[in-house]
């Protein structure tokens, strides 16, 4: 089977890397437009074909991966269009849904939204995805084999991935701010940077592994929050400052901006 992908950036090589260690009988070519250095880097590290004009490849590929941005598939989709004979197209850029794909590539073609998060980078993306009208069983055994890739995925509409989107892919930034809160007490309290990273790396490591063993947070929050306790009391200010009516907002916020865009 032969993979295009279009792109040689950070979510290009999280996808390649991924595909590579499944070892399956893929090869792969690599395009973008500019950055050769890039594109030759990876071409040799993963030992795949590579290419500064993916027009010259779409011909003898089955699979045409956008790992473009997607202010690019506008012009990309019309120059894509005469020459692809229904090869399946999937795109990873953030709101270039199924619904834009079809209005853009020729009638009948198999088209794939698919979005991930960075943790791709190290095959543990959640990845949400929403196939096109002309994908068949065959296509989607070949979709969940590039998901795997990048780690674990759930099927939604199109409406829900855009809305959903601001929970898997931009929440960990999210995440991070709250880390960087965390380490900033811990650092007043006299401990090193490199310890409050070790501290709060490790905090949150754990935790999820105790979402991942399956328990509720709401349990898991309870189990930590004896009535009346110290935990108590730091929970409390968060529910003070409306930390959940805050998340709410925040994700309403991420995707109002998303809506408004595709660039
Ligand atoms: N990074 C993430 O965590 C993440 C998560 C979800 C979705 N995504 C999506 O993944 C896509 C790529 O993101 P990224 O973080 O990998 O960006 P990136 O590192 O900036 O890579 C973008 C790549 O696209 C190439 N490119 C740009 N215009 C092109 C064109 N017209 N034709 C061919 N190649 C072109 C660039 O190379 P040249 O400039 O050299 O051509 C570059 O290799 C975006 O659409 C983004 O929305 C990323």
């Amino acid at each position: 089977m032969n993979i295009l992908m279009i792109g040689a950036g950070r979510m290009a090589e999280a996808i390649i890397s991924g595909l590579m260690k499944q070892n399956n009988n893929l090869r792969l070519t690599v395009a973008n437009q500019t950055d050769d250095v890039k594109r030759l880097e990876l071409a040799k590290k993963y030992n795949i074909n590579e290419t500064s004009d993916w027009r010259t490849a779409v011909e003898q590929s089955d699979i045409i991966i956008s790992a473009a941005p997607p202010s690019a598939h506008e012009g990309l989709f019309q120059e894509l269009s005469p020459l692809i004979n229904k090869q399946l197209v999937i795109t990873v850029a953030a709101g270039i849904d199924t619904t834009f794909m079809q209005g853009h590539l020729p009638e009948g073609t198999p088209v794939c939204w698919i979005m991930p998060n960075t943790a791709a980078q190290l095959q543990a993306s959640i990845s949400t995805f929403v196939c096109g009208h002309y994908v068949t069983n065959e296509h989607r055994q070949i979709i969940e084999m590039i998901l795997a890739a990048i780690g674990d995925y759930e099927e939604l509409t199109e409406e829900q991935v855009h809305d959903l989107t601001a929970v898997t892919g931009s929440a960990p930034a999210f995440l991070y701010l709250f880390c960087e809160a965390l380490e900033k007490a811990a650092v007043s309290y006299g401990i090193s940077q490199e310890q409050a990273r070790k501290l709060v790396t490790k905090m949150v490591a754990g935790s999820a592994q105790m979402l991942e063993a399956g328990y509720p947070p709401s349990d898991l929050r309870e189990q930590v929050t004896t009535p009346g306790g110290s935990t108590a009391a730091g929970v409390s200010v968060l529910n003070e400052g409306n930390f959940t009516e805050l998340i709410g907002a925040a994700v309403k916020a991420t995707n109002e901006h998303a809506r408004g865009r595709k660039n």
